[in-house]
């Protein structure tokens, strides 16, 4: 069996963080999606891996942060995709890659919960076309959805319904044997402009092949918008086994869900958990609330934050107000202006949003 990993898009919900990296890149709980998806892969025994990568900066990037894979005792072979043409265009490229292997395809910004290892395996060994991954969702028409037969098999596919049929939502783990290279060429671009996977599947079950949905019963994000990079934050997080290798001194208060990473040091401050502080990061008279994620080089001095990610290099120093419900790319600076005249000093990169009280 081997694996691929969809990392190209534009990740323009996102701006402007992902002008200047990739989405998957982002790290939840001070480890990129990416590579969370990379050990799911792995978990399941692949090794095998191919990652779907733009033509641009985003796509050298990824390389860059990925590498050969020996960090996973995995072999990554690179597609570069011209443009983002679609899931169903990803396989396409990937034609050569894969040969006649079954596979598993999974969107590099995806994170679901427990492994997929029994799942990916399940269907190895069974005699299916295809199987895909189904969980109910509140807003539907958000996603690709399925309708089901009141025997449990496929009736429909559709993607971004207006108005769906059913809450099941198609989850962004497919597992495919190598049919689906016709059903890729058969295809044609959708109103948007995109060669859809859920079409390609569709054309498996009208040409009678065994398409089996799987409904996932644990959560699941897909990190498209801030808010869901908040939201699978805290939900990774909460399953984090924390430890301590950094420094709190005898005035700080550290409950016991906080992971302090190698090189950290906490100075009189109160640091409530689910909580991650990155390496070599200093958090001095400050307070951080529960799910937040402090990445690596920071300094947070005389500042409060809760419920928010912080990336790499960010100095957050001197700030009455608490900072939450937050996503802070890399190497921002957030400080109190002793200069006069007193006001809001800013300098924001295109697409930022900022809640002021
Ligand atoms: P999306 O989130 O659907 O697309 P996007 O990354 O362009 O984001 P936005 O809508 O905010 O602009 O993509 C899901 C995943 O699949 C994501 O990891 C990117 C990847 N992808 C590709 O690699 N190639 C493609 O052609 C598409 C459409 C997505």
């Amino acid at each position: 069996m081997k694996a691929l990993i969809l990392s190209g898009g534009k990740g323009s919900r996102l701006y402007p963080l992902t002008y200047t990296n990739a989405k998957q890149l982002i790290p939840v709980a001070n480890k990129p999606v990416l590579f969370r998806v990379i050990e799911a892969v792995r978990e399941a025994g692949i090794t095998d891996i191919g990652i779907v990568i733009g033509k641009d900066e985003n796509g050298r990037r990824v390389q860059e942060a990925v590498g050969d894979g020996q960090r996973w005792q995995a072999q990554i072979t690179y597609i570069p995709q011209e443009a983002p043409l679609g899931l169903a265009h990803c396989v396409l490229i990937a034609r050569e890659f894969l040969g006649e292997e079954r596979f598993v395809m999974f969107l590099g910004d995806n994170v679901i919960q427990g492994g997929i290892g029994g799942l990916i395996r399940e269907f190895e060994d069974s005699d299916y076309h295809c199987q895909i991954v189904l969980t109910p969702v509140e807003e539907p028409q958000h996603y690709g959805v399925a309708e089901l037969n009141p025997d449990q098999s496929i009736k429909r596919l559709v993607e971004k319904p207006r108005e769906p049929r059913s809450n099941l939502a198609l989850v962004g783990i497919y597992m495919f044997d190598p049919h689906i290279h016709q059903a890729v060429r058969q295809i044609k671009p959708s109103w948007r402009g995109e060669l859809e996977i859920t079409d390609a599947i569709q054309w498996l079950v009208d040409q009678g092949y065994r398409v089996r949905p799987y409904i996932h019963r644990g959560w699941w994000i897909d990190t498209g918008k801030p808010i869901d990079m908040l939201a699978a934050n805290s939900k990774v997080l909460e399953e984090l086994k924390p430890y301590i290798a950094g420094f709190v001194d005898r005035d700080s208060q550290v409950d016991e869900r906080v992971t302090v990473e190698a090189g950290a040091e906490i100075i009189n401050s109160v640091v409530r958990g689910p909580t991650i502080i990155g390496e070599r990061t200093r958090i001095v008279n400050s307070y951080i609330g529960p799910f937040t994620s402090i990445y690596h080089d920071c300094l947070i001095e005389n500042a409060e934050i809760e419920h928010s990610l912080v990336l790499e290099h960010c100095r957050i120093v001197n700030v009455s107000t608490r900072i939450a419900d937050s996503l802070i790319g890399r190497h921002v600076e957030v400080r109190r202006s002793e200069l006069r005249p007193r006001a809001l000093k800013l300098t924001l990169g295109d697409n930022s949003r900022l809640g002021l009280i």
